[in-house]
């Protein structure tokens, strides 16, 4: 870390996982960021995942050898972060958990922990010594319990899960790299935090007037010179200033409605529209969530499937649903063999999440014809 002899990551990276959260692919891996505030006093800031404990109490070990930890911080209690609270406790029998009152009977809960927990509240602070930890609550950031510590010596915010994304950072912990980090740090919002757009900005509004020059999340790189950069892209995605371009979404049993979003990407790729084609059969809808948080419409195909939605893109309507996802343009396409209910259905969906739906949609009975489907029919009217 740049310019801290006080802030000492300890944290580190998981190459191992395949899905984050048993649901997210992180091919990239993904790293548990966890922070030391050393002065006369030493405050450990969150811990780590359950699996990465030796490397976590080495880690911490390295870096204050036989000093002992006097406060253990916590910042949010989901079990990537939280996982090792016990065993921190265990190793520094005597140091004091600092946290709000939400946090208090999850730390029982997950960690069985009830004894020398310090309760603060909002504005709160504590003294390290030269250094000081004060404590803002920006509930739902990812749970109701999360809060940011803000350290004014370092000018330092320890943010959490906010601005955090997916990847393995080199060498524990990079300071700065949006441009390499960018697509991550979107996929991980809409995965993660998409669903909390209003409290994300609350919190932005929040810890705006601070005066930050460091942002040290809980994944992903440490933020100094590109602050700017990552608060203006999290306060893009959690505001939905969306850009013109389309995220084309289909599921295909047998390759006729591939066909066809295929026919739709390239009738909008010849007039010139940015398209995002993401096969849910092949790949994590997290891709595609990814693209509805930055684009102002969504194309959605479908076969008819037991009188129904095919399943992975009734899940991937469901995920947009559960974000909250509002006002893009939409347009539905699908295939069936003897009754055709996806589009309608599919359309039945963006209408209660106050979709503009600009096409009634393009059904076709059993294979794709290139001399029937009329995707231009579609993309005319998103020019
Ligand atoms: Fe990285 Fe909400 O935990």
């Amino acid at each position: 870390m740049n310019n801290s002899d006080k802030i000492r990551y300890v944290g580190m990276n998981d190459r191992q996982t395949v899905l984050f959260e048993h649901q997210w692919p992180v091919p990239e891996g993904v790293s548990y960021n966890s922070y030391l505030v050393v002065d006369d006093k030493i405050a450990l800031i969150d811990t780590a995942a359950a699996a990465f404990k030796d490397e976590f109490i080495s880690n911490i070990k390295e870096e204050i050898g036989d000093r002992k930890i006097d406060y253990l911080v916590v910042n949010h209690m989901e079990p990537d972060h939280s996982a090792l609270q016990a065993v921190i406790r265990n190793e520094y029998p005597d140091c004091t958990i600092v946290t709000n009152a939400k946090a208090v009977p999850m730390i029982e809960g997950y960690q069985g922990l009830t004894d020398n927990i310090k309760v603060i509240k909002e504005g709160e602070s504590i003294s390290l010594g030269g250094t000081t930890l004060q404590f803002y609550m920006i509930p739902m950031v990812h749970w109701p319990e999360t809060m940011v510590t803000w350290c004014p010596e370092e000018k330092t915010a320890f943010s959490g899960d906010a601005f955090g994304c997916f990847r393995a950072v080199p060498d524990g912990c990079l300071v700065d790299g949006f441009v390499d980090f960018k697509e991550e740090i979107t996929r991980y919002y809409a995965s993660i935090v998409g669903k909390y757009g209003q409290t994300v900005q609350a919190a932005l509004r929040k810890v705006s007037p601070l005066g930050i020059e460091r942002i040290c999340p809980t994944h992903g790189p440490v933020w100094e010179k590109d602050i700017p950069e990552v608060v203006g892209w999290y306060d893009r995605l959690s505001a939905a200033k969306l850009e013109r371009g389309v995220t084309i979404a289909y599921g295909s049993m047998y390759g006729n409605t591939a066909k066809a979003a295929q026919a739709i990407a390239q009738e909008l790729e010849n007039k010139g529209i940015t398209v995002k084609l993401h096969d849910l059969c092949e790949e994590n809808y997290s891709y595609a969530l990814a693209d509805v948080f930055l684009y102002d419409t969504l194309i959605v195909g479908s076969p008819t499937y037991n009188a129904g939605i095919f399943p992975p893109v009734q899940s991937f309507m469901e995920a947009l649903k559960a974000r909250g996802v509002k006002n893009r343009r939409f347009a539905a396409f699908g295939s069936y063999t003897w009754a055709g209910m996806s589009v309608k259905l599919l359309n039945a969906i963006a209408a209660e999440m106050q979709f503009e739906t600009v096409h009634d949609g393009l059904s076709f009975a059993q294979g794709y014809n290139a001399d029937k489907f009329n995707a231009s029919e579609i993309a005319d009217l998103l020019i």
